[in-house]
């Protein structure tokens, strides 16, 4: 939580500052002053000491580059590290000169301050609970924003560390659609009944093989002073647990499939951001959510199924079933005549393959300039998007014997294969983004924590901003 207050000098104290340490020499001794001042000539970007019990942490405010908001993010985790350590519950920050800056900071100390620890009986709880800054560096408003949009990352990241055994699909709509209506969003869960009277074959597809039934939610924000007409649109793979269904995942790559509704979750808990915010604008998310289980009646290799806009899929890997949820809900959009459509998914291993588990890998159709802010977001948050190439001849790979088209293509470029499948189901500017790479880490990654990231929260709000700004233009 972040507050506005005064400095209290006997806190703990976090100081930006440069070479000129002037506005600082009241707190410090001389020998203080020049050991601070050695350090800033060393150039090092961030230090820390201790006098008795209070700690003083120091970061150089002289970099101004986007990689070092990111220094600055991760300087924020080792901070709340310290003081976690020392079960301090509060500290200050002083002398800061920007707020991208300062919003960073803040960033990573309360994302590395994260913890999932419900399930364990000696929970080790963090003790860190409030931030406090100074008063005219941002205002009231920019300061709710930041905790509302921090407090999303976490809500997604719950929602993804929960495992299957409490989260099946029913539960994840139940989840989102009661924090949804508490930000006074407009919103609605389509039960299975509701699904097979709409014939999304997709969804019913993948469901096929489970005993739990599939969902599929919508949340809807429209304020009077929305600055567009036609919405924006997120959708999100709601896979609640991916085993492969009969083409089942082997040796360990079932073991973090509870993570495979992490784009659901990022983008419900975004859009339900964007609402809490006020933010102008008409958005509208949609969730498909399943687990991708087998038994007896799992849907098989060789099936072909009528999708819920008519087109027909054959089915030559059940493990394929993100693309197929995703597109009944694609092909759901167009009704709304969207301005944008985005859907984010932990899609492929071939996007982990292609560039590494710390990016996005991002496809457009139709959506050049949305797609140059949306990667200048990714910059700015540091969820940086490498963009693939979506030419139609990936489309050749996807050409079916008995069917309009495969759920797979061959063994080369598995991300763009997938996006093109979903491209198909599209009639209108469309954002693909993979998250299979940067959604879920196995061990702690700084500010980024362990297990669910909440990857795409702080970029696509970010990007809902830049998104207004462009259409008050
Ligand atoms: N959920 C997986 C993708 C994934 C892999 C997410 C690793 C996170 C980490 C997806 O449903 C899947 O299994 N994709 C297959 C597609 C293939 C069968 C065409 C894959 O990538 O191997
Ligand atoms: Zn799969
Ligand atoms: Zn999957």
């Amino acid at each position: 939580m972040i507050t506005i207050s005064d400095i209290n000098p006997n806190d703990d104290l976090v100081f930006f500052c440069s070479e000129d340490i002037s506005s600082i020499n009241t707190y410090f001794s001389k020998e203080e002053l020049n050991y601070i001042q050695s350090k800033l000539k060393k150039d090092e970007h961030y230090f820390t000491f201790s006098r008795l019990h209070q700690q003083f942490f120091f970061i150089n405010d002289k970099h101004q580059k986007s990689e070092d908001l990111e220094k600055i993010r991760k300087a924020g985790d080792s901070i709340q590290m310290a003081l976690n350590a020392e079960k301090k519950e509060s500290f200050s920050i002083v002398g800061v000169s920007d707020k991208d800056r300062l919003i960073a900071l803040v960033e990573g100390i309360r994302l590395g301050n994260y913890q999932f620890v419900k399930y364990k009986q000696d929970k080790k709880k963090n003790t860190l609970s409030e931030v406090k800054i100074q008063e005219g560096v941002m205002t009231d408003t920019e300061v709710e924003e930041l905790n509302i949009v921090l407090d999303a990352v976490c809500f997604c990241r719950d929602l993804v560390n929960e495992p299957i055994i409490k989260l099946d699909a029913v539960k994840f709509a139940e989840q989102v659609e009661a924090k949804a209506q508490e930000a006074g969003m407009k919103t609605e869960v389509f039960n299975k009944t509701k699904i097979e009277s709409l014939k999304m074959g997709g969804l019913l597809a993948v469901n096929k093989g489970s005993i739990d039934p599939p969902t599929f939610t919508i949340l809807e924000y429209k304020p009077e002073n929305a600055i567009n007409e036609k919405p924006l649109i997120f959708v999100g793979k709601g896979v609640v647990y991916d085993t492969g269904g009969l083409n089942i995942k082997t040796a360990n790559y079932m073991d973090n499939m509870k993570s495979d509704m992490a784009g659901a979750a990022g983008m419900a808990a975004v859009s339900i951001a964007i609402a809490k915010a006020k933010l102008p604008i008409y958005i509208v998310c949609l969730l498909p959510a399943t687990d991708n289980r087998l038994n007896g009646n799992a849907y098989a290799s060789g099936d072909v199924i009528t999708m819920y806009n008519g087109t027909t899929v054959e089915v030559l890997n059940t493990d394929a079933e993100g693309r197929m949820i995703l597109a009944d809900a694609l092909s759901y959009a167009s009704q709304y005549d969207p301005e944008l459509v985005i859907d984010m998914a932990t899609l492929t291993g071939a996007a982990v393959r292609a560039i590494g588990s710390n990016a996005i890998t991002g496809m457009q159709v139709k959506a050049r300039t949305w797609t140059d802010l949306l990667i200048d977001s990714g910059y700015k948050v540091f969820e940086r998007i490498a963009e693939l190439p979506m030419w139609d001849d990936y489309k050749e790979q996807l050409k079916s014997d008995i069917a309009d088209q495969k759920n797979i293509g061959g063994v080369e470029a598995g991300a763009i294969t997938a996006a093109k499948f979903l491209e198909s189901f599209t009639n209108y500017p469309y954002i693909h983004l993979d998250i299979a790479g940067p959604a879920y880490k196995t061990s702690r990654d700084s500010y980024r924590n362990v297990m669910g990231t909440g990857v795409g929260v702080r970029l696509l709000f970010d990007f809902t901003k830049q998104f207004i700004d462009q259409q008050k233009k």
